[in-house]
């Protein structure tokens, strides 16, 4: 028997992001009157101020706005590494943290941890690598975390340098990388473990055109697969290849739209 509204995060077919936006199916992140308050001194910043989002299985999605909007504040929080000041933010069906509640619900350290290591996949503008740690070994730490025994893991790690064309750099460290190739080691640690969910802060933001060009080339193939992609940039035409586009201006969402020159068939609502 056909179970229509059965979540298969990772597993949707390509095109549903249209029927998801329209009947609600395939939600993957729901952020509901979220803000983020940091008190300094006398002055009060709402780095996210009341914001209210969907996101769905395979979005692909750019996060767009000046500095200081409060952009990765968002990715900190969608990726488990901050927590909101109050809303209610829920991951596939579970409730991250509710912070409206009389008694503030809250997923504990380990359960953040399990999310953070099993479900999203983080790629830096800073690369992130272990500076002394091979290619091999920066990749592999995910799956350390996650509790993947070695021979699995030797499995896995090649796998992924494999796919982002690094098989041959595994004993190289960062720093007899380039920079591209270190952004592609970032990225294949980011999907070693296959991920829900891609989250790339400025992927590009410290590449030359061509190389940026390059990491935006598996970007747009891992949403091919299936994967949730998320990007924050400055640069309208890495904003370009994602399908919806959202702006921030002063924690809040100023526009949320879709890229029709990506989308063939924009939703009909
Ligand atoms: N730990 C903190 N304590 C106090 N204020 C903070 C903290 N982190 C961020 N902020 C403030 O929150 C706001 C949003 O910051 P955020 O880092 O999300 O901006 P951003 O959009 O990512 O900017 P950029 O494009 O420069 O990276 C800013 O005004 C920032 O100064
Ligand atoms: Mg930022």
């Amino acid at each position: 028997m056909e179970v229509k509204s059965e979540k298969k995060v990772g597993e949707n077919p390509e095109k549903t992001e249209e029927k998801n936006n329209m009947t609600g199916q395939n939600t993957l992140i729901k952020f509901d009157h979220i803000s983020r308050i940091y008190q300094m001194g006398a002055e009060t910043i709402r780095a996210l101020d009341d914001i209210s989002l969907t996101i769905h299985v395979n979005d692909y999605i750019s996060i767009m706005g000046p500095s200081g909007s409060g952009k990765s504040t968002l990715m900190n929080i969608i990726g488990c590494l901050d927590t909101p000041t109050s809303g209610v933010y829920q991951f596939e069906d579970e409730i991250v943290c509710d912070m409206n509640s009389e008694k503030i619900i809250k997923m504990n350290d380990n359960q953040l941890a399990s999310i953070r290591n099993k479900k999203i996949g983080f790629v830096f503008q800073t690369f992130n690598l272990l500076p002394r740690a091979t290619a091999f070994q920066n990749v592999e730490l995910p799956l350390i975390y996650a509790g993947i025994p070695r021979h699995e893991r030797r499995e896995k790690v090649l796998k992924a340098l494999k796919d982002v064309s690094l098989a041959d750099r595994s004993t190289h460290t960062p720093s007899e990388l380039s920079g591209g190739q270190r952004q592609r080691v970032a990225i294949a640690r980011a999907l070693v473990n296959s991920p829900s969910i891609i989250l790339a802060d400025e992927p590009t933001g410290n590449l030359d055109s061509e190389t940026s060009r390059e990491i935006m080339v598996f970007l747009d193939e891992l949403h091919r697969l299936n994967n949730t992609v998320i990007i924050v940039t400055h640069e309208p035409d890495i904003a370009a290849h994602a399908h919806r586009m959202i702006h921030i201006l002063d924690g809040k969402i100023d526009r949320d739209e879709i890229n029709h020159q990506k989308i063939k068939n924009p939703v009909n609502v």
